[in-house]
């Protein structure tokens, strides 16, 4: 299976329980990395959303910038309600992409979202919570994508290990 270039960038999150949820959702949909702006991050260190641990393989780094660390063959999205910008049910992924998302309490800047090669938005009614719209996305993705690998033995491999349900229709 081709290899695709997923990264997540996320604009001076707040909340610490939103960057461990992001971080498990970066390893269920096998993001490589993860970049972070902003000093508020700094208190999340000890806490534990991420509880599958996926921060041991996915890196999470903090940087000045995030336009300054989109990877060469990665379209920039940025994703945030904002005016002009393409519903999420009409719009297909590129293969490597970076997905810009905005803090709890506030919106990407417009300068980020000028740099944007896309701009997308889920059509809800009020906004989401910001780990939220990041497995949304991912989620979405996952969907559309033409090499998704879906089958019992996915599911073994992902589920506790005292998980021994079957489906036994009548
Ligand atoms: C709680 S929202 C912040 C408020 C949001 N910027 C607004 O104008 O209502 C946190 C982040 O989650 C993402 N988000 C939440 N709901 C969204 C939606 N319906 N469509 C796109 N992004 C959303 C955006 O990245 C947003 O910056």
């Amino acid at each position: 299976m081709k290899e695709h270039n997923v990264c997540i960038g996320l604009s001076n999150p707040k909340s610490p329980a939103n960057v461990g949820a992001v971080m498990r959702a970066a390893g269920c949909y096998q993001v490589s990395s993860v970049f972070y702006t902003g000093e508020r991050y700094a208190r999340a260190v000890k806490f534990n959303t991420d509880t599958k641990d996926a921060r041991s393989n996915i890196s999470l780094t903090g940087v000045d910038c995030l336009l300054r660390h989109i990877p060469q063959n990665c379209k920039i999205v940025c994703v945030d309600l904002v005016e002009g910008a393409t519903p999420l049910p009409e719009y297909q992924h590129p293969e490597n992409a970076f997905y810009i998302f905005g803090p709890e309490d506030g919106t990407l800047e417009q300068r980020v979202i000028d740099r944007a090669d896309a701009v997308v938005y889920v059509p809800t009614i009020g906004c989401m919570n910001l780990a939220a719209t990041v497995n949304v996305i991912l989620y979405d993705r996952l969907a559309k994508s033409a090499s998704t690998l879906a089958n019992d033995e996915l599911i073994r491999q992902s589920r506790d290990t005292n998980n021994k349900v079957k489906v036994n229709l009548l």
